[in-house]
C-alpha cells in the first residue's frame, strides 16, 4: 500500500475528527483536506471551517448536501418502506454514503491519494463510509485512525488536542454519541449504554415528551405522487422543506421517538435511541396510501423488499447493483400511488385517518354493507368451496387434529385446552 500524501479526511469538528488533523499530519506526513458535509445537522459551518484550518488542514470544503440527501436517499427508502430490523428508520446509515460520495468528489477535486474517516472499529458507520469509498474509489487508500491510534478514551483525545492547542468542545456537552441530521438525531452510549436503564429526559432533540406535548390533536395533509412526498395542507414543498416543516410540527407533538436494541454489523447489540418525527409521519402516511392503491400481491411483496432494502441500508450496500434492482421494483410498484393522507398527531401518537386518490383502488360499490347491484353473494359459495378443498382433503385423514378446538378450559386439561395438556417443563 502507498503511504498516502494527502488525505481527505470527512470531518465533523468534533473532538475525535479535530484531534485526527494533526495525527494524520504527524503519523502519515500527509496533507489533509477537511469535508464538511451539511446534511441538515444544525452546525455553525463557518466555525466548523475555521477550526479544521486552525487544526492544520490544508483546505476545508464544506458542501450543503440537503438536497440530494432528502431527494436521493431519504424520499426512495421511504418509498421502500425501509426499516431495519423493522423499527429503525436509518437516519445515519442513509447519510453516510452520500457523505463519503462528496468526500470522494472533492478527494479528486483536490488531488487526494487517501480517504479518511472518524469512526471507531466497533461500529457500523466505519462498514458504511469504507463500503462506499470500494464503490466508487477502489484505488484510493483508506485510513481508519480510531482503528490505529493509540488514543482510547475521551480523556486521551482531550489531552492529545491540549498538547497542540486545540479547542476542546464544553464539557456540558450532553454524554452521548451523537449523530443529526435532516432527517434524524440518533444517541447512543453514556447511560444508554445499560437498556435496562430508561432514557433520561435530556436525551431528546427534536421531540418534546408526549405527556408535555399541546393536549389539542393537530393534523397534517400529506400529499404524494407516485410514493414522494410532495406537499403539506396542499402547499407544494420541496423535499428538505417539507421534512424540515414536518419534523416541527410531529416534534412538538412527540412523534417519532423509538428506543431500541439493535444488531450491529460487526456483530454486538446495540442500544439506540432515534427521534424521526417527519419520517414517523411520513411511513405511517404512505403506507396508509400503499393500502388505498396497491393491489394485494404487490403489497405482500414489497413487505419482503422493504425489509431487504431495510437491512441492505444498514449494512453499507448503498453503491451496489442489488439496491439499483430493488429501486426499480419499488418505483414502478408506485405508479400510482398518488394521493393524499391526512394523519392526526396526538400526544406520540401518528394515526392516519382519511386518504384519497384519483388512483384508488377502493370501491364503495363493491365494499358496502348496503345494498348494491353489482356483486353476487352467490359466486362466494363456490369459490369458498375450492379456497377450502385442501381443508376439507386433510381432515378427512386427519379427523382428530383439532379435536378440542374450541373446548373451554379446565383444570384437568392443566390451563390449555388444545389437547396438548399441560406445559412441558423446562430443563
Ligand atoms: N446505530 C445507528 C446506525 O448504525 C446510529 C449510529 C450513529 N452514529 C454515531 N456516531 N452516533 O445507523
Amino acid at each position: 500500500m502507498n503511504e498516502p500524501s494527502r488525505i481527505a479526511l470527512a470531518y465533523s469538528g468534533g473532538l475525535d475528527t479535530s484531534v485526527m488533523i494533526p495525527w494524520l499530519r504527524e503519523n502519515y506526513g500527509a496533507e489533509v483536506v477537511a469535508v464538511v458535509a451539511d446534511v441538515g445537522q444544525r452546525d455553525d459551518f463557518e466555525a466548523v471551517r475555521r477550526k479544521a484550518l486552525d487544526t492544520g488542514a490544508e483546505e476545508c470544503r464544506v458542501l450543503d448536501l440537503q438536497e440530494p440527501f432528502a431527494g436521493d436517499y431519504i424520499f426512495p427508502a421511504l418509498r421502500a418502506g425501509a426499516a431495519y430490523e423493522s423499527r429503525y428508520l436509518l437516519g445515519t446509515a442513509l447519510a453516510r454514503p452520500l457523505i463519503a460520495a462528496a468526500q470522494v468528489r472533492v478527494a479528486r477535486e483536490t488531488g487526494c491519494d487517501a480517504l479518511a474517516h472518524g469512526c471507531t472499529g466497533k461500529g457500523n458507520d466505519q462498514v458504511r463510509f469504507e463500503l462506499a469509498y470500494q464503490a466508487l474509489a477502489p484505488q484510493m487508500t483508506i485510513v481508519a485512525p480510531w482503528r490505529e491510534w493509540e488514543i482510547s478514551s475521551r480523556e486521551d483525545a482531550i489531552a492529545y488536542a491540549g498538547e497542540r492547542g486545540i479547542p476542546v468542545p464544553a464539557s456540558t456537552d450532553r454524554p452521548y454519541s451523537i449523530d443529526q441530521n435532516l432527517w434524524h438525531t440518533s444517541f447512543e452510549g453514556g447511560v444508554l449504554e445499560d437498556p435496562g436503564v430508561q432514557a433520561p429526559d435530556d436525551v431528546y432533540d427534536m421531540t418534546v415528551d408526549p405527556a408535555d406535548a399541546p393536549d389539542e390533536a393537530a393534523e397534517v395533509e400529506i400529499g404524494f405522487e407516485a410514493g414522494r412526498p410532495v406537499s403539506l395542507h396542499g402547499e407544494e414543498m420541496a423535499p428538505v422543506d417539507l421534512v424540515d416543516a414536518l419534523n416541527g410540527i410531529a416534534g412538538r407533538h412527540g412523534v417519532g421517538r423509538v428506543d431500541l436494541v439493535e444488531n450491529r454489523v460487526v456483530g454486538m447489540k446495540s442500544r439506540g435511541v432515534y427521534e424521526t418525527p417527519a419520517g414517523t409521519v411520513l411511513s405511517e402516511a404512505l403506507a396508509d396510501l400503499r393500502s388505498l392503491t396497491l393491489d394485494h400481491a404487490t403489497t405482500s411483496f414489497l413487505e419482503d423488499v422493504s425489509s431487504r432494502y431495510g437491512e441492505l441500508v444498514y449494512r453499507g450496500k448503498w453503491f451496489t447493483p442489488l439496491r439499483d434492482s430493488l429501486d426499480a421494483f419499488v418505483e414502478s410498484a408506485h405508479r400510482n400511488v398518488t394521493g393524499t393522507v391526512t394523519v392526526r398527531l396526538y400526544r406520540g401518537s401518528c394515526l392516519p385517518v382519511a386518504r384519497t386518490s384519483p388512483d384508488s383502488l377502493y370501491r364503495e360499490d363493491l365494499a358496502t354493507f348496503g345494498e348494491d347491484a353489482v356483486y353476487d353473494h352467490a359466486d362466494a359459495a363456490g369459490f369458498i368451496r375450492l379456497w377450502g378443498l385442501s381443508s376439507r382433503v386433510y381432515a378427512g385423514v386427519h379427523a382428530d387434529r383439532w379435536k378440542s378446538a374450541g373446548a373451554p378450559r379446565t383444570a384437568e386439561a392443566g390451563g390449555r385446552s388444545d389437547g396438548n395438556g399441560a406445559r412441558a417443563a423446562v430443563g
